[in-house]
């Protein structure tokens, strides 16, 4: 009905190309055919053509012999009719490197472009078409992915990313470091009760075959209460510089305290010196005298809770051997040592935190 209403048009304004080609745009629609009429095509029926986006495509077409005049389509719109542009899109135009060609050039495709044309060619009996189907493709780019996160150990995360491309993008997640593992694929990852060991970079890769992959990442950071691993001395002998190390397992870094009893220590008091190093506090004892001796505590703390490990510094039990020397000679023999009751204090902890 429309068509007929176009014709008509046409023919009212005496335009007999333009009835030719809405004849044959016409004849784009099978039920226009007569029955049992088939068209005639000198080419292949359908061509299709990949291009990627940004590039230009070039359309071909081709006027036979005894072909006047050509016109391109876009669906159901004129994009050319013989030399005149229908279209309003600065990017299209007819290349004609010679006089049979009437080629169809659109410049920077996008994916609106995508989609089939038709060219159409007037001959003297009967319009001949070809259609081309034009794909355009479309590199993978991720626009959308979680921002880096700092969590508390336990909780449920939903890491997001979300990518455009042609075709579709696959969507991979990978955590890098420091385990590597492979994730299934999705642009959601799911992490039920994330773990210590789970924090960390993850890594979301977008891939069609189109292009490299768009890989981004986000970050993970999971907080964690402390824990004290280890507390230890070394080398520790009486008149000599002694060390105890704390060693925790902590996210946020811990803050440190030192306890000798009931006391709390602080720098700089009587040869006693506390350096701090990310998840280790380290108490170091110049010039170790008598009075030095007793029971340390190491207390880390972060805002989500705290530990403590306590080690005796006691000198040998001079009492055991049955010395009874010169408190000279007593001194020199005396070790700070880590007693057996500050391994199963450390032992009782970590089943304590374990719980
Ligand atoms: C094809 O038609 C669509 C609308 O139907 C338009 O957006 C697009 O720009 C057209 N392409 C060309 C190359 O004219
Ligand atoms: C985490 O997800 C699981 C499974 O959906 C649910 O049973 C649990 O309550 C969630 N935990 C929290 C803290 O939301
Ligand atoms: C170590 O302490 C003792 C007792 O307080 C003192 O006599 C000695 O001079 C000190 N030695 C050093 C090197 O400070
Ligand atoms: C050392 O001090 C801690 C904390 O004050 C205490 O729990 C522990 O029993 C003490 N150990 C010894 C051997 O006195
Ligand atoms: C050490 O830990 C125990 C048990 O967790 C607690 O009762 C005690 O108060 C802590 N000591 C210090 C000095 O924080």
């Amino acid at each position: 009905m429309d068509m007929m209403m176009l014709v008509q048009g046409a023919a009212c304004c005496s335009n007999q190309w333009l009835a030719a080609v809405i004849l044959s745009l016409c004849c784009l629609l099978p039920s226009c055919l007569p029955a049992g009429q088939s068209m005639d095509f000198p080419w292949p029926a359908v061509d299709n053509m990949v291009v990627r986006q940004g590039e230009t495509a070039m359309l071909r077409c081709f006027l036979e012999e005894g072909a006047s005049k050509g016109a391109w389509l876009n669906r159901s719109s004129i994009i050319f009719a013989g030399e005149d542009k229908w279209s309003v899109d600065p990017r299209v135009s007819i290349t004609t490197s010679n006089k049979q060609e009437y080629s169809l050039r659109i410049q920077k495709v996008d994916v609106s472009d995508d989609g089939q044309y038709t060219c159409s060619v007037q001959t003297e009996h009967s319009p001949r078409t070809l259609h081309v189907h034009l794909t355009v493709h479309v590199s993978p780019k991720i626009y959308d992915i979680s921002s880096d996160m700092t969590i508390n150990e336990g909780t449920n995360v939903s890491l997001t990313c979300l990518a455009t491309g042609k075709p579709e993008p696959s969507i991979s997640w990978r955590h890098i470091s420091p385990s590597a593992k492979k994730f299934g694929s999705g642009q959601y990852l799911d992490i039920y009760g994330i773990t210590r060991d789970q924090a960390g970079d993850y890594e979301c890769s977008a891939e069609n075959d189109v292009s490299f992959p768009d890989v981004k990442k986000v970050k993970v950071t999971v907080n964690f209460a402390p824990t004290i691993l280890e507390i230890t001395p070394t080398g520790v002998s009486l008149g000599r510089t002694g060390l105890i190390r704390c060693e925790t397992a902590a996210v946020p870094a811990p803050v440190f305290e030192w306890y000798k009893g009931e006391k709390k220590l602080t720098n700089g008091q009587r040869g006693i010196r506390i350096q701090n190093y990310n998840t280790r506090s380290i108490l170091t004892v110049s010039n170790v005298t008598e009075e030095h001796f007793g029971n340390y505590t190491c207390v880390a703390v972060n805002k989500l809770g705290t530990s403590n490990a306590s080690l005796p510094l006691n000198p040998p039990s001079t009492a055991q051997y049955g010395i009874t020397g010169r408190a000279e000679i007593l001194f020199s023999c005396w070790y700070l040592v880590l007693t057996l009751s500050s391994f199963t204090s450390i032992i009782y902890l970590k089943n304590a935190i374990i719980q």
